[in-house]
């Protein structure tokens, strides 16, 4: 019978220096395990005469019940210490200043989309939105572009699954949305619409999705001469150039009759071209008169009410004023191609500051 004073001692001090979980098993092995000292001695008992047994046994139980409870605080504070540990380890300096190259900054696209609706927005008319999500009626039958009619074909549609005659359409141009308004309120109305397009194209100067703006003007007594005052100053304003030359060429649209694309001068030196008073024209958007049969097909009466349409693309516009070349980066979302084009996060379009940068 090992000296059990002796054994108490060493034991709570190997408790008290085990530095890991696992050293401390080792040690709860070594003395309360199968083959452990703590457990011999009282297999041993059972040779002892009964009152030796009697104070012996009693004594090993102490031990026993001693050294356990030593082993037990000893994990939990060693438990403690790891968890603290790795709280420390894994700590994250939420005050520490964010780096330079993260900080974010107006995408280009949001950018235009806020000049168009300041410049558009100064001559009444208001933002309306529509689904990206279109069925064939509102992108197609009620602009007075039939079943059979190539433009469908020419908008490269992307078709959700369904029959022919039920299948959706991601919309082709934001025009759906004069559809929708007309169909819902009463002339007058004077609207923008800037929104995603989609159509299946994709090269350095087209996109799956794209963005348009489309402008609505129904009144009674609208004509051809509202639509190019209106577009002349807009462009003039969106360019910043006083004096920019602005040409209406006759075109064909199914939903507008006449209708017309708009092209802008330019001044073109080598590769490079600068917008403004030059010898060569650019084209930026298409416009025309509200064809009498779209606007019954909303219930507006067309003996009554005349109005002007028109359509054009985001990008294009930003790639005109902002020298752009290819409009695939537009959607790249890196950062250093914002910081190129000088677009800063605390840019705020208005038509008092000016819109030229
Ligand atoms: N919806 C036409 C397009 O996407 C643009 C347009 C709109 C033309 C309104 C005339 C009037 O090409």
């Amino acid at each position: 019978m090992e000296n059990l004073e002796s054994l108490r001692s060493e034991l709570n001090d190997a408790v008290g220096a085990a530095d890991d979980l696992a050293a401390l098993e080792d040690i709860r092995v070594s003395a309360l395990g199968k083959k452990g000292r703590i457990t011999a001695m009282m297999k041993s008992l059972g040779g002892m005469d009964p009152e030796q047994r009697k104070t012996t046994g009693q004594a090993l139980n102490v031990l026993k019940d001693e050294i356990a409870l030593a082993i037990e605080t000893r994990k939990s504070a060693l438990e403690d210490a790891e968890l603290d540990a790795r709280l420390m380890d894994e700590k994250i300096d939420v005050s520490l200043s964010i780096r330079p190259e993260s900080e974010g900054s107006i995408h280009p696209i949001s950018q235009t989309i806020d000049e168009v609706v300041a410049i558009l927005g100064g001559m009444g008319m208001t933002v309306r939105e529509g689904p990206n999500i279109e069925d064939d009626w509102h992108n197609f039958t009620a602009l007075n572009i039939p079943p059979d009619h190539p433009a469908r074909q020419e908008h490269d549609t992307f078709y959700l699954p369904g029959s022919v005659e039920e299948r959706k359409v991601l919309r082709t141009h934001t025009s759906p949305v004069q559809i929708r308004t007309m169909m819902n309120s009463e002339p007058p109305i004077r609207i923008i619409v800037p929104g995603r397009t989609y159509r299946c194209d994709y090269d350095a100067t087209h996109s799956p999705m794209f963005h348009q703006v489309e402008g609505l003007w129904i009144d009674e007594d609208t004509h051809m001469g509202h639509l190019k005052g209106c577009l002349i100053e807009f462009c003039r304003a969106f360019f910043g150039v006083e004096d920019l030359p602005v040409r209406f060429r006759p075109s064909y649209f199914p939903f507008t009759e006449p209708s017309a694309e708009v092209d802008i001068g330019c001044i073109r030196d080598g590769d490079g071209f600068r917008i403004g008073r030059g010898d060569d024209w650019m084209e930026i958007l298409g416009c025309g008169m509200v064809n009498p049969k779209v606007l019954e097909n909303c219930n507006i009466d067309s003996t009554k009410y005349q109005g002007f349409a028109f359509g054009m693309g985001i990008e294009r516009l930003a790639m005109l004023k902002y020298g752009i070349p290819d409009l695939r980066t537009f959607y790249e979302s890196d950062l250093r191609w914002l910081r190129h084009y000088g677009f800063s996060a605390l840019d705020v379009p208005s038509l008092v500051g000016g819109l030229n940068r």
